[in-house]
């Protein structure tokens, strides 16, 4: 426990962040949170969360990055700042701080306020007033005589500013003070905004104190309250330096860290604030792409399995055999590890493990290494697409005709194909990699560049550790024929090759077919069973399946695929502008975020690419229901572009 405990609030500022950040989780106290992630029995569940979380979605680096720039500009700000917790317990000073008072950082965290030294100039009748003004919420301003630690008095310019957190409540006081001789700054601080300001002349440090709630009532056991301060004290520092910044600083620290985010907030308020700190924009990641994650320690080779899926993940799952499961509860549901849940659910189905007479732990640990190599940075092509491409891929599997063509070896090089079979995109299409002379271009020649990298990652990621080494235990024949079938169908995704594989679907696989019910009936079982399991026409199968998977978006349930084009939309969006910025070639004009009609684009790509496709699929496997979504999908692009619309959805009556 001790191990897993130290290990995990290492990095406990990150951990914060997307605490907070994380739908999931928004509305939790994050003390109930931390207790209840030290209750779990379960240390290595626990441990694998956190793990997820990090790689899924805490870029570190910029994120340390951007918090050292706030913390620079606290730093230097010439105002004393203070921060308490909800219990008034001191959680921060800033030198300013320091040397205006005279203490030391040292000797007031973790102190109570109550503790320190106040000066008898104050008149203690507002204690009071600014109580109940701030533990409403509200802020408080005015002047009051702080004590320093040689038992001067001074008179200083204060204002409160309580910080509301997750679920609404009151997490810390932020108090910054600025000696009132400094008439400029008091000429600042007046005339910042502010809600509620009252003058008085109370020594804040009193006013802001418990009084005579007395230490029964405190929320939190002194336990409780050590590991919130371990916990908040990082968050602490970043939500109320915004504030703080923002209020009042004459240190402009949110055009400070802006650029490096890449977003513009103008909303002062915390959460919007810590958005913005998690918001990357595709591109942007600790890791340079086309390197390899490193592998997860042996230790999280967990003997976790299908069992131990939180009941309200795998709820999220029950329906997935059928067509219409909604992904994106699961996503919701899941911390961002659809992959990793979904893989579990269905290899399991298809007796995956069995095949490949591989143990469930190590199937575990290799969904999640393989999930933490997408970006979850991407709008498009995260772990959520290789999802719901596996989900699309699991049900073709089990349409009879398919079944009648293909061996279980070929189902489990689909289910591991889909899988793979985006891993590591960097947000941007090949041609874009070729026109900016990317490593992965010229690695590759400017051919097939991110589906060979899709493919040899892969097998990379795979084959460097046991743990998760899921071919490990295979006869090495059939691995080899397994690997072949993999590759095979990841680069069969690329689509320059579209209409090749497509055609020759139909010329190998439909006409014939066709061609002997149109003769014979139904009667030369024999014959088709020739067509349908020839070596060379498994493969078209599979090449046509899982391209289909790929591209399945429209026939998707409406709700479905309007999600699913937004994203796609803002991922090529982002390349467009990123190419406008570097002065590249723009390779789709048409994909810029100003101009765009995402109807005419759907409508372009479904009458191009799809519509054929799924008419020969459909052909092949009787897909019915697909075809009537597509249809009525179609439809819905349609009617936008026809009353003009350039947008997702009509606007509200
Ligand atoms: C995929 O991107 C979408 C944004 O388009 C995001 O909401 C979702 O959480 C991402 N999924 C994963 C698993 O990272
Ligand atoms: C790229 O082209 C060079 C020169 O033709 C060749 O030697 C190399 O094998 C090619 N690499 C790949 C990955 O195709």
């Amino acid at each position: 426990w001790a191990h897993t405990h130290i290990q995990c609030w290492h990095t406990h500022s990150l951990w914060a962040l997307v605490y907070t950040q994380h739908p999931i989780w928004a509305g939790y106290d994050i003390h109930s949170w931390a207790l209840r992630y030290v209750e779990n029995t379960n240390t290595m569940a626990c441990y694998n969360e956190l793990l997820q979380l990090e790689r899924g979605e805490v870029l570190a680096q910029f994120k340390l990055r951007a918090c050292n720039a706030i913390f620079t500009a606290l730093e230097q700000s010439q105002e004393a700042i203070e921060i308490t917790n909800e219990d008034q317990v001191i959680q921060y000073v800033n030198p300013a701080y320091e040397s205006i008072m005279g203490y030391q950082q040292g000797e007031l965290i973790g102190k109570e306020i109550t503790e320190v030294p106040k000066s008898e100039k104050n008149k203690p009748d507002l204690l009071e007033t600014i109580n109940s003004c701030i533990r409403k919420g509200k802020e408080w301003q005015g002047i009051y005589y702080a004590k320093k630690k040689n038992g001067d008095s001074v008179q200083q310019n204060v204002k409160i500013t309580p910080v509301i957190g997750q679920g609404g409540k009151i997490r810390h006081y932020v108090s910054i003070h600025r000696p009132l001789h400094d008439q400029n700054k008091v000429r600042d601080i007046q005339s910042s905004k502010h809600k509620d300001r009252r003058k008085g002349s109370l020594d804040v440090r009193s006013t802001t104190s418990r009084g005579s709630d007395g230490s029964s009532q405190r929320r939190h056991s002194s336990m409780a309250r050590i590991h919130s301060m371990t916990i908040e004290a990082p968050i602490t520092k970043v939500i109320n330096i915004i504030n703080a910044a923002q209020e009042s600083s004459p240190m402009p620290v949110a055009e400070l860290y802006s650029p490096q985010l890449g977003t513009k907030e103008e909303d002062p308020h915390t959460n919007d604030l810590v958005g913005g700190l998690m918001t990357v924009k595709v591109g942007g990641r600790g890791r340079p792409w086309g390197s390899i994650d490193p592998h997860l320690p042996s230790h999280l080779a967990m003997p976790l399995s299908l069992n131990d899926i939180p009941p309200h993940v795998a709820q999220t799952m029950e329906n997935e055999d059928s067509w219409d499961f909604d992904i994106f509860n699961l996503e919701t549901a899941c911390l961002k590890r659809p992959l990793t849940y979904l893989g579990l659910k269905i290899f399991s189905r298809f007796g995956v493990c069995e095949f490949l007479s591989c143990p469930e732990a190590t199937l575990r640990s290799w969904l999640q290494g393989i999930e933490a190599n997408y970006h979850s940075t991407n709008s498009y092509h995260n772990s959520s697409h290789a999802a719901d491409v596996l989900h699309a891929t699991s049900y073709f599997l089990c349409k009879e005709r398919v079944k009648q063509s293909l061996e279980q070896i070929d189902e489990v090089a689909a289910l591991i194909a889909a899988t793979v079979h985006d891993v590591d995109h960097p947000g941007r299409t090949n041609s874009f990699l070729c026109n900016a002379g990317s490593e992965l271009a010229i690695l590759y020649n400017d051919t097939a560049v991110l589906e060979s990298h899709h493919a040899a990652l892969a097998f990379q990621i795979t084959t460097r550790d046991d743990k998760c080494n899921i071919f490990k235990n295979m006869e090495r024949n059939e691995y080899r024929t397994l690997r072949q079938a993999i590759i095979d169908m990841v680069l069969a995704t690329e689509m320059t090759k579209h209409f090749e594989h497509v055609n020759k679907f139909v010329n190998s696989i439909n006409k014939p077919l066709a061609a002997l019910e149109e003769n014979g009936g139904i009667g030369d079982e024999e014959s088709v069973k020739g067509i349908l399991t020839s070596p060379d026409n498994r493969i078209l199968v599979k090449r046509m399946l899982i391209k289909c998977a790929d591209i399945s978006n429209p026939c998707r349930p409406l709700e479905l695929c309007i999600e699913w084009a937004g994203r796609i939309s803002e991922e090529y969006f982002a390349q467009t502008d990123e190419e406008k910025r570097q002065s590249l070639p723009v390779v789709m004009p048409v994909f810029d975020r100003n101009t765009c009609s995402i109807p005419k684009s759907q409508i372009s790509f479904i009458d191009y690419f799809i519509t054929d496709m799924f008419d020969a699929w459909d052909a092949f496997a009787d897909l019915p229901n697909l075809m009537q979504h597509l249809d009525n999908n179609f439809k819905y692009w349609k009617g936008l572009d026809e009353r003009k619309l350039h947008s997702l959805r009509p606007p509200p009556e």
